[in-house]
């Protein structure tokens, strides 16, 4: 009896390890890679591009990024694009995803003045792409408004919502006929929470009270205006798909007590629900407990109304399930509690509003970057929620990635084994019946990394910024992601032979 208990276990473990081995992709998921322009482009001012908020900033006040870089040249994509299918080829991806520069486009930000050398670069960038049967995903907004917008206000101005209609029209006229995937903004809290309510993003208003709420509801209108504008201009005769990337990180409670579990649920709501929440819940509108939050403390600091605008019945019905699918940026996880971890913040802002502390265990690895540890599981314990709240939408992973410094070279173990442990956690994902159908790695390629400049690094590829050829190196991690995109699997004793990169057959 005890023999066939023993040998039962063995069995059942054995099956378990071959589980995990065989555990594939379906050969329909779509593994790409991401990038956005001002962060590779370079060429800010060539062949008739308007100024950004990036350009404008940085040139006005050089010191904000850390290594005191700028994106004027970066991995000078605008010259090297055929470089970058190559790579895309090289790692076989099914897909691409990569962003517009509004004002390469139109550079005033209006629609009366389209730059044909804007046009036609991203119509070469496309068509290299798809030579290759390479999906293009193209984001419309990767944050670089045309600084005469923001002159304007930007996204604290309620018009952006007409002046980003109008871009999106001419951007699905010039590239929907081969672009079938388009991503109206990249993760709204980045844009209105570090750069309307803090300071850690262009334009740096860091008007703490409003900044991030004003820009958070026209943001959201400017994406239901154009997806709607999609559907009824373009979908008849173009076929594809709009949807929109918010950046998801996991906040799971700290205990198990029903404070750390209200703390946490704010925190979600604060930091993503409130860009989520008005497009994929049925409802529609702001979360419920994060908005009594703020009206409660709005009235208490003497405010005659909430400092989270309200949106009209009409507004509320424009942006619900204006979505074709849920874009999620996954990048890492925090433990959430209500009365620990708590940090001086300015009154009154977001971080006020929200009130909660939050912490990351010591056993979890950490990168080149503060914000970035590698949380357990945490793919998985973001999409699961968002997939119960928000009834299932289609899901692509838009961005996931691990930073290193310069110095870590090209043998990358760090970052294989966040790319790893990635893939797991989008295996259960499919398993749990969650619908995922895609995942972009951030990145294709080092780039220019906003405030940190240079000094963080999350390329497949590596670049040498030192170069004015930007060489493009492949790391060990963009081995291990191609082995993974061709066999559809994660196989943990896989090493590259050598640093040769080649090009696949079919590739
Ligand atoms: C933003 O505001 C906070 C306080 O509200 C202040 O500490 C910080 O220095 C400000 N940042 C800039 C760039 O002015």
């Amino acid at each position: 009896m005890k023999l066939l208990v023993v040998l039962s276990l063995v069995i059942v473990a054995i099956q378990g390890a071959n589980v995990r081995h065989q555990r594939q992709f379906p050969d329909d998921f779509l593994f790409g890679a991401a990038t956005a322009a001002y962060q590779i482009e370079g060429a800010w001012n060539e062949d008739g591009k308007g100024e950004n908020i990036w350009d404008h900033m940085i040139h006005t006040n050089p010191n904000v990024i850390r290594d005191v870089t700028n994106g004027d040249v970066a991995a000078d994509s605008y010259h090297n694009y055929k470089r970058d299918v190559e790579m895309m080829r090289e790692l076989g991806l099914d897909a691409y995803r990569f962003s517009l520069s509004w004002p390469r486009i139109l550079p005033t930000g209006m629609a009366n003045e389209v730059n044909p050398a804007g046009i036609a670069f991203y119509n070469n960038y496309i068509d290299e792409m798809l030579k290759y049967n390479i999906t293009p995903m193209v984001t419309l907004y990767h944050w670089d408004l045309p600084q005469k917008l923001q002159d304007l206000g930007g996204f604290a101005n309620p018009l952006i919502s007409d002046w980003f209609e109008d871009y999106a029209r001419v951007v699905f006229e010039n590239f929907g006929d081969r672009v079938k995937m388009f991503i109206t903004f990249n993760e709204p809290r980045e844009i209105c929470y570090q750069g309307y309510g803090g300071d850690l993003k262009a334009p740096i208003l860091n008007s703490t009270a409003m900044g991030t709420y004003l820009c958070g509801k026209h943001l959201l209108i400017a994406h239901a205006k154009a997806y709607h504008m999609y559907n009824k201009e373009f979908k008849p005769t173009q076929g594809g798909q709009c949807g929109i990337t918010i950046s998801v990180n996991w906040f799971g409670p700290a205990t198990d007590s029903a404070e750390d579990q209200m703390a946490a649920e704010i925190k979600r709501q604060g930091e993503w629900g409130i860009y989520a929440h008005p497009i994929f819940s049925s409802e529609g509108g702001f979360p419920k407990e994060f908005s009594e939050r703020v009206a409660e403390k709005s009235a208490q600091q003497g405010y005659r109304r909430s400092r989270l605008p309200e949106f009209t019945e009409e507004e509320k019905t424009l942006v619900k399930g204006a979505s074709d699918f849920f874009g999620v940026n996954h990048y890492t996880a925090r433990l959430v509690s209500a009365t620990l971890y708590k940090e001086a913040v300015p009154v009154p802002s977001l971080l006020d509003d929200m009130d909660v502390g939050h912490n990351a265990p010591d056993d979890w690895a950490t990168s080149a970057s503060s914000w970035l540890v590698l949380a357990p599981n945490s793919i998985f314990n973001a999409l699961k929620h968002l997939k119960e709240r928000y009834n299932n939408p289609n899901f692509y992973v838009t961005e996931n990635g691990w930073s290193t410094y310069y110095e870590t070279g090209l043998m990358d173990d760090g970052r294989v084994t966040y790319y790893r442990a990635s893939m797991e956690s989008l295996l259960n994902c499919l398993d749990d019946g969650i619908n995922l159908k895609g995942y972009m790695a951030w990145s294709l390629m080092d780039n220019f990394e906003w405030m940190q400049g240079y000094v963080e690094r999350f390329g497949l590829y590596q670049v040498d910024f030192s170069d004015p050829a930007r060489t493009r190196t492949p790391r060990k991690s963009a081995f291990v992601y191609k082995h993974i995109i061709k066999h559809r699997a994660v196989d943990y004793e896989y090493e590259p032979e050598s640093l040769v990169m080649t090009i696949d057959e079919g590739h």
